[in-house]
């Protein structure tokens, strides 16, 4: 057995295929932390260019709504051929346990469920997944129905804003699936105190963070980060983090569990004239 850097576990692997009519979209994916787990064989991407399986001399890809309305939407016929070829192409090897037969699809598209860490990490854990990359209005919904019956299928946005196609939304997902696979990381504790990663400071956003030097134009680094004092540099990152989370992500911190507050919070929120919990619903 060759010997691996301390703290480095071996991967279970995670394939991954990417449809869409803008593979150069995609070519970050060579750099960077994904970019080495490619390498190392932790992710196994495959990117497909959508046109591949047209048969028209034009590569049409789209087509006009049903019901009339503005834009295009893209034919079911492309959709299912490229879908049935990926899967026949069988599930990738190597893997450990006992192979997916079957990728689960993801549809990015403003219609969709919100993606979350904890979506992230539930996908994290799946052998295989197939990103469907639509343009224009979106694709034919009977594609998700056909291949709903048959598999897992989930729709999910980004966020509460309108793309002009599902590639930079794909590319956030896999860089916030990736970094979350065994490996992937250098360091195995840096998902651990991301804002959104379960434990005590769940829910809570990260307050600021400082290095060297002690003083920059004229602007001091807070003296207790200076001090070695670990119970009070915890501390001192727990009110950052509320405030912050006051300030930027108030419905963030009104769903905090008061179970979760310590007496020293709840002063701090006090303080802030914040009150977490649900509304008292007599008043
Ligand atoms: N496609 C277009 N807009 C999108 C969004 N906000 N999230 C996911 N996919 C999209």
């Amino acid at each position: 057995m060759t010997a691996r850097p301390h703290g480095e576990r071996t991967s279970p692997g995670m394939r991954l295929d990417i449809v869409s009519i803008f593979p150069e979209y995609f070519a970050p994916l060579d750099v960077s932390l994904i970019g080495k787990a490619r390498e190392r064989g932790t992710l196994d991407v495959r990117i497909h260019q959508l046109r591949d399986w047209t048969h028209d001399v034009h590569k049409t890809v789209d087509d006009t709504p049903y019901g009339g309305g503005p834009g295009m939407v893209m034919k079911p016929e492309v959709w299912g051929e490229a879908i049935d070829a990926i899967i026949a192409e069988g599930p990738a090897v190597g893997g450990v346990g006992a192979p997916a037969a079957t990728p689960r699809i993801i549809v990015p598209t403003p219609s969709g469920r919100p993606f979350t860490q904890e979506i992230a990490q539930e996908l994290a854990a799946e052998p295989w997944l197939l990103f469907a990359c639509g343009r224009y209005e979106g694709i034919d919904s009977r594609v998700m129905r056909e291949y709903g019956a048959r598999m897992r299928v989930d729709e999910l946005s980004i966020g509460d804003y309108v793309l002009a196609g599902g590639e930079v939304a794909v590319l956030v997902m896999v860089e916030a699936i990736g970094r979350l696979l065994p490996g992937v990381l250098g360091n195995v504790h840096s998902a651990v105190d991301d804002s959104f990663a379960p434990g005590a400071m769940r829910n809570l956003l990260e307050g600021p963070v400082y290095t060297k030097p002690p003083v920059w134009r004229g602007h001091e680094v807070p003296e207790v980060l200076l001090s070695g004092h670990h119970g009070k540099i915890a501390r001192w990152r727990r009110d950052e983090a509320l405030r912050r989370t006051v300030a930027n992500r108030p419905e963030l911190a009104a769903a905090i569990d008061p179970e979760t507050l310590d007496k020293h919070d709840r002063k701090l929120l006090d303080e802030l004239a914040f009150r977490v919990g649900p509304e008292d619903m007599a008043n």
